[in-house]
């Protein structure tokens, strides 16, 4: 059986379990023979791995809201063209965690950019390139902020700039996601409340609808 290549993006607030849920997802998917990479923004290759990590710094408290719309532009553009395309070519699934909803959602509603100039930006970056699905992994911002204050505490990661963002941050953030959601057809909203195993079982399930369906 012949499968065609697809671009699904995972979206979701800090704490929304979407990177656990992408490698579940993962696992489902090459169970039923697909071939599929797993990728992430920022990031993804060498360049943009590097951009990530001035993003990311949280000692970079002074990069300025425009630059860093444009490095995370610079990073969706570089992995665009160097993993994105080259999986869709050979046939693959691409699951990749978070792409230009991200920047809507952050830069946009988190930040107060100006959307016209994001969507212009998105553009560029992405060379046009839409999802075929998006899954937005939906919860309430305490819940996400609380799992995700909990797995700091333990891995003591050095990635937590916007996890120090306030609590009205993270809700414009969120609800970002939901009016973008609610505004095209390529998204699947996905309750992230409850259990990994329930999480999962409901992503699975949209998925193989999507999949079954196109
Ligand atoms: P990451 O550690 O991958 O966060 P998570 O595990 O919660 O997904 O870091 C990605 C961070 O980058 C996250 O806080 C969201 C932010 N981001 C943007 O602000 N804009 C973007 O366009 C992208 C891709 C990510």
């Amino acid at each position: 059986m012949e499968f065609m290549a697809k671009l699904i993006t995972c979206e979701g607030i800090e704490g929304s379990g979407k990177s656990t849920q992408i490698l579940n997802l993962a696992t489902h998917l090459r169970n039923q023979g697909r071939e599929v990479i797993v990728t992430r923004e920022p990031g993804g290759c060498p360049i943009a791995d590097d951009i990530r990590r001035i993003l990311l710094d949280p000692a970079n408290q002074q990069l300025c809201p425009t630059a860093e719309l444009l490095l995370y532009a610079a990073a969706r553009a570089q992995h665009v063209e160097e993993v994105i395309r080259p999986a869709l070519a050979k046939g693959a699934i691409v699951l990749c965690d978070r792409y230009i909803d991200a920047t809507i959602a952050y830069q946009g509603f988190g930040r107060g950019l100006d959307l016209a100039l994001i969507d212009q930006l998105n553009q560029v970056a992405s060379s046009g390139l839409l999802p075929d699905l998006t899954l937005l992994f939906d919860l309430p911002v305490e819940t996400g902020l609380g799992r995700a204050l909990a797995r700091n505490a333990v891995a003591l990661e050095n990635e937590g700039r916007f996890e120090a963002e306030s609590l009205a941050f993270h809700q414009r953030v969120r609800d970002g996601y939901l009016q973008g959601a609610s505004q095209s057809a390529r998204f699947s909203i996905i309750d992230a409340t409850g259990t990994p195993e329930q999480v999962s079982e409901r992503m699975t399930r949209r998925v193989d609808a999507f999949l079954g369906a196109s």
